[in-house]
């Protein structure tokens, strides 16, 4: 790297701008709900209206007993008043460093809108049946993927033509068994004591409203305002 690539690259940067898809929305944190689930429900909805490329995906944060974060990103299976689900091997790393410590945290941001939500509380695993039920009502693809990946995701692979050799052995079997389960997979719900809002606005006065309730409890929320 040399002194002209360094610049030309910081000048890329400086000149990139974010994407909104026309006048942003305008979000008065007076008239949000008392819980943010029907909020995150509007927006996610609002969201896809907008024609956000895949607004189901989130970021996922987590880290283990060695307390060193890392994230991925997985996709939304559902929110409910139980939490955000999402499905993935519970021997994966995330899956690993969950067992270790159940703490996470979601993100999402819908960049047409400028809009970003995080999610913050206790992801706990969902029973066999309900993570089987889950897979199962996914596509053909979803479960093959699921079943290639069962024990391996975020091991050390050894060359792609296994992986290639394992999809085949997965889709033949996804095709003939569409209730197939994959041992390792299951359904997780992230039960949620802070659900933070953020609307961006024009002039940069963005808007903050964070949710938040003490860990474990099923009540009323308390609201508050953040500085951006
Ligand atoms: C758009 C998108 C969606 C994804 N959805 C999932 C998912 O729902 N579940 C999953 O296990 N991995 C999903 N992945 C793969 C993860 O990002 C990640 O690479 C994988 O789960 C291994 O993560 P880990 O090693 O941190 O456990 C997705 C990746 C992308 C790009």
């Amino acid at each position: 790297m040399n002194d002209d690539e360094d610049e030309a690259f910081r000048a890329l940067l400086r000149g990139l701008r974010v994407a909104h898809a026309g006048d942003l929305p305008v979000f008065d944190p007076a008239t949000a709900p008392d819980a943010p689930l029907p909020l995150f429900r509007r927006w996610l909805r609002e969201a896809a209206e907008a024609g956000e490329p895949g607004p189901h995906t989130m970021t996922l944060a987590t880290a283990g007993a060695d307390r060193r974060p890392s994230q991925r990103t997985v996709m939304l299976h559902d929110a409910d008043e139980r939490g955000w689900h999402f499905g993935t091997h519970r021997t994966s790393r995330k899956g690993r460093e969950l067992a270790e410590n159940p703490h996470a945290s979601l993100a999402f941001h819908w960049m047409r809108e400028g809009r970003q939500v995080r999610v913050s509380g206790r992801a706990v695993e969902a029973g066999p049946e309900e993570s089987a039920a889950d897979l199962r009502g996914r596509s053909p693809a979803a479960l093959a993927a699921a079943l290639a990946g069962s024990g391996r995701q975020s091991e050390v692979l050894g060359s792609y033509e296994e992986l290639l050799r394992a999809f085949d052995a997965a889709y033949e079997r996804a095709g003939r068994d569409p209730d197939a389960t994959a041992s390792t997979w299951a359904l997780y719900v992230l039960e949620a004591d802070e659900v933070e809002y953020y609307q961006e606005e024009a002039r940069r006065r963005h808007v903050r409203l964070r949710y938040r309730r003490a860990p474990g409890e099923r009540g009323g929320w308390q609201r508050e305002l953040l500085w951006p």
